[in-house]
């Protein structure tokens, strides 16, 4: 688990506002449901997926009850509305921290950020049209252009029931075709072995069945609804008829971001569908649901491959050197901050030297200095720091004036900046 240091926690923060912009301007609210849970919830996530055997954070708490932290906020949404049964469509977003024991690489950590969205109560195509157009639009905001949406729809139940035992009877047949881990994997969940990357495992898949072949006439109507809708959005997308993701919950529409520019590992920067089941098993009434959660990690990755969406700049804009003591830098900085400009200065009465350096590092467009000579004539000196450094472009004001002269200093040193 990481710690995440300035500059990169204001980038952090700026990804989430962004986001949030996104969606909110669709209508979602925000939800912050508790970082951990019963884990009952949880386990809803399904028997079979390793992030329910394998990668959850759970333990008994004092009061004996059996607690794990959130794997992802997918059950814990809709657990809430269980119970707190908003009216519907009952439409959410969150943002924030996820908790699973995974081998930490690159892009892949124990703790990791997501921002997502779910819906509740509607069972509608042009739904998971919004849906998806909505982490599209995004990704767009970010800068990003290397991004390849994948879709699949597993059907209704029956239909993916069908069909994962056709393709067990499939696998079964030509196991000399598999390789260890898969017929592992065959063992708990035959779908899942389509994820496999093994090379020797790719031409048995190649030509295992598709699920478009077991779909029910309500099923394909459905799919065919989405795929027009993204078409009506000029949305581009590339079916992937292996895509099954890594949860249990899902049925109908599925779908991922991929990130082109990132190692095939770990190139899903996003994904989710449709989990009309979901809340029916954590004791709410039958309600259909659909979402997505994108992780932070990667998509910032791929914002780095791409060289879009920086860590927003933190600089100061005014910097107050005070050789008096330090009391006259209290009183000055208040004031600047109260005018709403971005404000620091040093502290312990260092040497106007090393108070200076100080102002420099800041990356203050502008120093205000104040010496003993200044605090008697009842003035600063108001110095422009960026640009070649002319000290004849420095000038007294008088303390009244002190608003007004920065504000201009800062403008006009912003301006030269951009020039
Ligand atoms: P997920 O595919 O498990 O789906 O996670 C979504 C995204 O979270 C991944 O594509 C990836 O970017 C990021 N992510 C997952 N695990 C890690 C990790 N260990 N380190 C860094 N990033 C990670 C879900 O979580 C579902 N709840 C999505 C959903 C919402 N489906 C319907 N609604």
């Amino acid at each position: 688990m990481r710690d995440i240091l300035p500059p990169d926690s204001a980038r952090w923060r700026r990804f989430q506002s962004v986001f949030a912009g996104v969606v909110e301007s669709a209508g979602y609210g925000e939800i912050m449901p508790p970082l951990m849970e019963d884990l009952g919830v949880f386990q809803r996530i399904g028997d079979a997926t390793d992030v329910v055997t394998k990668e959850m954070y759970d333990f008994d708490d004092k009061g004996g009850r059996h607690v794990a932290l959130r794997p992802e906020q997918t059950a814990s949404v809709c657990r809430a509305y269980a119970q707190h049964r908003p009216a519907t469509p009952w439409k959410v977003f969150y943002a924030g921290p996820n908790f699973r024991y995974e081998k930490p690489q690159r892009g892949r950590y124990r703790q990791f950020d997501q921002v997502g969205i779910e819906v509740l109560g509607a069972d509608d195509p042009y739904l998971d049209v919004e849906v998806i157009s909505l982490g599209w639009e995004f990704y767009e905001k970010l800068g990003l252009e290397r991004v390849q949406l994948l879709l699949n729809s597993l059907g209704e139940p029956e239909d993916r029931a069908r069909y994962v035992d056709a393709l067990e009877i499939y696998f079964r047949a030509n196991l000399d075709g598999l390789t260890e881990q898969s017929r592992i994997t065959l063992d708990k969940n035959p779908l899942r072995v389509l994820d496999s990357k093994r090379e020797f495992d790719a031409e048995l898949i190649a030509y295992a069945p598709r699920i478009a072949e077991f779909y029910s006439p309500d099923a394909a109507a459905h799919f065919d609804a989405v795929q027009q809708g993204l078409d009506d959005l000029a949305i581009p997308y590339t079916i992937d008829t292996k895509l099954v993701r890594g949860l249990d919950y899902y049925r109908h529409t599925t779908f991922e971001f991929v990130g082109l520019t990132l190692d095939s590992a770990q190139n899903a920067l996003g994904g989710g569908g449709r989990y009309d089941g979901l809340v029916e098993s954590l004791g709410g009434p039958p309600t259909p649901g659909i979402g997505f959660a994108l992780g932070l990690d990667r998509t910032l990755l791929a914002c780095d491959d791409e060289g879009v969406f920086a860590a927003p700049n933190t600089d100061v804009d005014v910097f107050v050197v005070d050789s008096t003591g330090g009391r006259q830098a209290l009183r000055i900085t208040a004031e600047l901050r109260n005018a709403g400009l971005v404000c620091d200065r040093a502290f312990e009465n260092r040497s106007m030297k090393s108070q200076m350096k100080a102002a420099d590092r800041s990356g203050a467009a502008v120093a205000i200095i104040i010496g003993s000579n200044e605090l008697d004539a009842g003035t600063v000196v108001v110095r422009p720091l960026r640009g070649a450094v002319d000290v004849n472009k420095q000038r007294e004001v008088p303390r009244r004036d002190l608003i007004s002269a920065v504000t201009k200093a800062v403008l006009l040193a912003v301006k030269e900046a951009t020039a």
